[in-house]
């Protein structure tokens, strides 16, 4: 049985007053979550602070991004896996859309930063999907294939024991559309499918969140398909009441 899971992704949002009102209602919504698993990822350079004012014992922590490399070292402007442990931080997300299509970052990196994560004891986020171009010309599987496989490639399917899936249709990030829970269904499905051609009980066990204007109208019907395992929020993240409605569509 399968955990639902959402984590919310502030992205590059917020300040320090920002934030203490937030993190103040999700201190005071948090027991709306019910059973689910929560986790908020702010900007790393907010993580302190957040964890020191956060003090609902089921939000966990996490941040959006970490180094390639595996060990601290002369690497100007980066933040190392062990850093981001070291602050008490669980899980990274890692391959968002925004990082691969806006700061270029190849199957390969991903690949490479889910190893140090995993290394360093954090869960990674794994978040894959397609464009719209690429969907339309039928391409689909074959984009969510390669960025599955190159990950594969590199910590083995064992590794899916210590990773999180987050589809997320490019087409769908901060648009307003939403993709419908049956579109996004089989595609978790499709996902599942792929790690079972590995491994079928790795795959059963894969928490797959499903991302992309996710708002507490349309988080119910999508958490209710058998392959959704909660999501990864990113724009409704943003609102206390809102995400922690999110969480409780998860929760029930
Ligand atoms: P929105 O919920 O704002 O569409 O963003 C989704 C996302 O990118 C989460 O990582």
């Amino acid at each position: 049985m399968r955990q639902m899971f959402v984590a919310g992704n502030w992205k590059m949002h917020g300040s320090k007053a920002e934030i203490k009102s937030l993190v103040t209602g999700l201190n005071a919504l948090s027991s709306r979550a019910g059973n689910a698993k929560v986790a908020i990822c702010p900007p790393a350079l907010y993580v302190d602070y957040v964890s020191r004012s956060l003090s609902a014992s089921n939000i966990e922590l996490g941040v959006q991004n970490i180094a390639e490399e595996p060990v601290q070292g002369a690497y100007t402007g980066e933040i190392s896996a062990e850093m981001v442990k070291d602050l008490g931080c669980q899980f990274v997300i890692l391959g968002h859309s925004e990082r691969r299509a806006i700061y270029k970052e190849s199957d390969f990196e991903i690949a490479n930063k889910v190893d140090t994560a995993i290394k360093a004891g954090l869960t990674p986020i794994l978040c894959v999907g397609e464009t719209l171009e690429e969907r339309e010309a039928g391409e689909l599987e074959s984009v969510i294939s390669t960025q599955i496989n190159a990950v594969v490639e590199k910590v083995g399917i064992n590794g899916f024991k210590k990773i999180v899936i987050a589809y997320e249709p490019v087409w769908a990030i901060g648009t307003g559309k939403t993709a419908t829970s049956a579109q996004a269904q089989e595609v978790h499905a499709f996902i599942r499918g792929l790690l079972a051609d590995y491994d079928t009980d790795i795959a059963n066990g894969v928490i797959i969140q499903y991302g992309g204007s996710v708002k507490p109208a349309n988080a119910k019907e999508l958490f209710s398909q058998p392959d959704i395992d909660g999501g990864l929020i990113g724009g409704a993240s943003l609102v206390a009441e809102d995400f922690m409605a999110i969480c409780e569509a998860a929760g029930e």
